[in-house]
């Protein structure tokens, strides 16, 4: 037995010698060898693209809400409020007391933003800038044409009957008092005390070059110093970011670093407007991107009404 043994032993030694020595044979280097070199190669063209994606979006410090996120309570980000309403009135109720940014999917469904996105492109397919920018306002009738803007209400007369029904004045006014509600309850306010003001309209961008200063919208600004009446802005997206155009994402421009929301169909971005929260849209590259810009004050003698079919 114990000879047994051994032999079985000895056999596994010399098998193990064997193979050792058929390993150590020569062979053509790792790195001489096509897949080396295309490993290589593959490791290089990544790193050269990664640098370039990363340095392409270096502006960008965060992403407050990404696209593909849904949220469906408003998703909060309080920042200290800018010294800007100390040169106002202030309103009780009203006034921001705390200031801040918020997002939330959960106010518009994705079909009724569809529903006004539909009305966006009919009521902007009657004229539209020629730069890549054009705005519809529903409440003055404002539109982009050429280089100007016509009312639509005068313009086309009772044709427009035949653009916009009543339904889709009632689908707008309700989801503005939704968004009016939302931001109350967020930052703590009496929505009775807040009023719709101007400009609130649709906006239509794609990557058209700019025709006139109306078509550049991608400037940073505050919209309290634009329009000394806002107190709250919100902007309702009708489209998708990454699906419908790339570029457009809506950017807080803060001290310490840039943060974006990325524009979704139905979500509703709302902050208080003053410095705090100094903005600017990106450039869209490619598509066309949809929004309404709503927008509140505190001071009643700034409301505006409801848009409502002449
Ligand atoms: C924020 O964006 C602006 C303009 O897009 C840029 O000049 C600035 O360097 C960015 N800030 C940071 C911290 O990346
Ligand atoms: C932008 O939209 C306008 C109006 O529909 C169109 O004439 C123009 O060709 C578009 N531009 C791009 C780059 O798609």
């Amino acid at each position: 037995m114990p000879i047994q043994r051994r032999t079985i032993l000895k056999s596994t030694d010399r098998k193990g010698i064997h193979l050792q020595l058929q390993s150590a044979t020569p062979q053509p280097s790792f790195w001489k060898r096509p897949p080396g070199y295309l490993l290589v190669t593959a490791i290089g063209v990544c790193g050269v693209v990664g640098w370039l994606y990363f340095n392409f979006d270096s502006e960008i410090t965060e992403t407050l809400v990404r696209q593909d996120e849904v949220v469906q309570q408003p998703k909060i980000f309080t920042v200290q409020c800018s010294e800007d309403y100390d040169n106002y009135k202030r309103y009780p109720g009203c006034t921001p007391q705390t200031c801040g940014r918020a997002v939330t999917d959960g106010v518009v469904t994705h079909e009724e933003a569809l529903v006004l996105q539909r009305l966006a492109e009919r009521g902007l397919s009657l004229a539209g800038s020629d730069g890549g920018a054009s705005i519809l306002d529903l409440h003055s009738g404002a539109l982009s044409m050429g280089k100007q803007f016509v009312n639509i209400y005068r313009y086309f007369g009772e044709q427009i009957k035949d653009v916009f029904s009543e339904d889709d004045f009632q689908l707008y006014r309700a989801v503005r008092a939704r968004i009016q509600g939302v931001i109350a309850e967020t930052f703590g306010l009496d929505p009775s005390r807040m009023y719709l003001t101007k400009p609130t309209f649709f906006s239509r961008i794609n990557g058209s070059v700019a025709r006139t200063t109306h078509d550049e919208y991608w400037h940073p600004h505050i919209d309290k110093v634009t329009y000394g009446s806002f107190d709250y802005t919100s902007l309702l997206y009708l489209s998708d970011y990454g699906r419908d155009f790339g570029g457009g994402r809506f950017v807080f421009m803060d001290a310490d670093g840039n943060r974006t929301v990325e524009p979704r169909a139905g979500r509703v971005s709302f902050f208080s407007s003053g410095s705090e929260n100094l903005h600017r849209v990106e450039k869209v590259g490619w598509g066309t991107r949809f929004a309404i810009t709503v927008s509140f004050t505190c001071d009643q003698a700034h409301a505006i009404a409801d848009p409502s079919l002449p």
